[in-house]
C-alpha cells in the first residue's frame, strides 16, 4: 500500500495484523510487555515522521522511553520534557540519554530565517535562534548555506546535551548513581546513519554556575 492510500481504517487494520502476528511468533509477547518496562534508553528526539527512535536504531517496545518534539530541544520550562526526563532518569533509572537532531531538520531551516510562524511556534524556534547567536562567528564563515543548516543542527544538539546536564535531576543522579551517560547524535535523512557528536560522562566538565553544590 503506497503512504497515499493509507487511511484511518487501514492503520487499524494493520494494527490487528501486527498484534497477532507478535503473539503467533511469541505467544508470551504482550503479557510480558505489560508487566514490566524497565528501557535502558531515553530518546529525545525530532517529531519530523521520518525519524522514528525504534525503526532506526533496531528496538523493540519495551527498549526505549521516547520524547520527541519539534528540532529536539531541553526547554527547562517545558513541563511535558521535564516530566519525562524526571521519570526516566529518578524511577526508571535509565543508562543513557540520548538527544538525536537530524539534518534536515524543518524546525532548524525555519529558525535560520524571519518568517513568523505565529504565535507560539515562534517562541519555540526562539531557542534555536539563540544557538545560532552564540556561534554566529562560526556559522557566518560558512558561505553555503545547506552546510550552514548542517552545523546549526550539530550546535543544537550540542546545546541540548548541556541543557540536559545543567539540569538537577540530571546533576543529582550524577552525583549519586554516577548515570546516567549523555550522548549527541545526529541522523542523516539521506542515508540513514546516526552521526555520535558528543558524549558527557557522570561529572564531565559543566560551567560552574549551572553546577549545584547543595544536591
Ligand atoms: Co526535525
Amino acid at each position: 500500500m503506497s503512504p497515499a492510500d493509507k487511511t484511518i481504517e487501514s492503520l487499524l487494520q494493520h494494527n490487528r495484523v501486527w498484534a497477532s502476528e507478535r503473539v503467533r511468533e511469541d505467544p508470551g509477547y504482550f503479557s510480558r510487555l505489560s508487566s514490566l518496562q524497565t528501557p535502558k534508553f531515553l530518546w529525545i528526539g525530532c517529531s519530523d515522521s521520518r525519524v522514528p527512535a525504534n525503526q532506526i536504531t533496531g528496538t523493540d517496545p519495551g527498549e526505549i522511553f521516547v520524547h520527541r518534539n519539534v528540532a529536539n530541544l531541553v526547554v527547562h520550562t517545558d513541563i511535558n520534557l521535564l516530566s519525562v526526563l524526571e521519570y526516566a532518569v529518578t524511577q526508571l533509572k535509565v543508562e543513557h540519554v540520548i538527544v538525536c537532531g537530524h539534518y534536515g531538520c524543518g524546525g532548524v531551516l525555519a529558525a535560520m530565517h524571519r518568517t513568523s510562524f505565529g504565535g507560539v511556534l515562534n517562541k519555540w524556534l526562539r531557542n534555536i535562534k539563540d544557538v545560532f547567536r552564540l556561534h554566529e562567528a562560526e556559522l557566518l564563515a560558512c558561505p553555503d548555506e545547506t552546510a550552514r543548516a548542517r552545523m546549526l543542527v550539530e550546535f543544537n544538539v550540542r546545546e541540548q546535551v548541556l541543557n540536559l546536564a545543567k539540569t538537577s535531576v540530571l546533576q543529582r543522579a550524577w552525583k549519586y548513581e554516577h548515570r546516567p551517560v549523555l550522548h549527541g547524535w545526529v541522523y542523516g535523512l539521506e542515508d540513514g546513519i546516526i552521526k555520535q557528536l558528543v558524549e558527557m560522562q557522570p561529572g564531565d566538565d559543566l560551567h560552574p554556575l549551572y553546577q549545584y553544590d547543595n544536591l
